[in-house]
């Protein structure tokens, strides 16, 4: 794997002096290190582009939703720098992943958490920021697992959920806009699952009727996978995170053409996203 830099980010990442005169929203001198890294692994990587600019985007949408979500919140100015940070760094690995594997699929390639972790730290890009470190780590680890670990302090559970959800609304969208054609591309690039209206899921449907996690492993149809997505409206550990996806429309979106199997859970998730 390559970890070498170029001059330019060997610079950002070597320098003594603490980032003590930033305030704590602005994270420029960061934005601009992942701007140089995603330009350093898009040069050498030997595979069609267009997919990392899509990734890039998606990290700068993520960070701004984390902004959103911790300025409606309130948040200390540390906790706001660390969620604004764990937001630019959660996908860092995307670039790697996909020079490497040629795919974004983790169980084809590693797990994209961890690998975000190792690069950051192998970086060190967070040595500026050492009362943040630990907190931002976590938070990256943890934004790609299913369930978050009893044992946070309270301000990791709070940087992992913003992290979380800021992700979600975004995701939310991408699929979307995939599943509406609104892209150019075919279902089958977002989802492996058939696009059979007669195909359907109890589990899924039951879950998000309980506003709880569905599963993936048992989503049958594309159907499903829109439910699914459109569910985690449910698992929003904010109350701004619940205002930004139902303003976003993306939830809705997913949900309003759903064929009969999946007319109640529709009908509730409608009226919840109504509030
Ligand atoms: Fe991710």
């Amino acid at each position: 794997m390559k970890t070498d830099t170029s001059t330019a980010l060997h610079e950002f990442c070597s320098a003594d002096t603490p980032e003590t005169s930033a305030s704590a929203g602005d994270v420029n001198s960061h934005e601009e290190f992942f701007r140089l890294y995603v330009a350093e692994l898009t040069g050498i990587c030997p595979h069609d582009h267009a997919p990392l600019q899509l990734k890039l985007e998606h990290t700068f949408r993520v960070l701004e939703n984390a902004r959103f979500i911790a300025k409606e919140e309130h948040f200390l100015p540390l906790v706001t720098r660390a969620c604004l940070l764990a937001a630019l760094y959660h996908d860092i690995s995307r670039f790697e992943q996909y020079r490497i594997w040629k795919t974004f699929r983790d169980h084809e390639s590693c797990d994209h958490g961890e690998l975000s972790v190792e690069l950051v730290q192998r970086m060190n890009v967070m040595k500026k920021e050492p009362e943040l470190e630990n907190c931002v780590l976590t938070a990256i680890r943890l934004h790609n697992k299913r369930t978050l670990p009893e044992k946070l302090s309270e301000t990791e559970h709070t940087v992992c959920s913003v992290i979380r959800d800021a992700d979600r609304i975004d995701i939310m969208q991408i699929i979307d806009e995939h599943l509406s054609g609104k892209s150019g591309t075919s279902p089958d690039v977002i989802t492996p699952f058939p696009d059979n209206p007669n195909l359907f899921s109890q589990s899924v449907i039951k879950a998000v009727l309980e506003r709880k996690a569905a599963s993936y492993a048992d989503l049958k149809s594309v159907n499903d996978f829109r439910l699914l997505a459109a569910g985690w409206f449910y698992l929003m550990g904010f109350e701004s995170s619940k205002r930004l996806t139902v303003q976003a429309g993306h939830a809705r979106s997913l949900i309003e053409h759903l064929p009969f199997p999946y007319e109640q859970v529709q009908l509730q998730l409608l009226n919840d996203l109504q509030c």
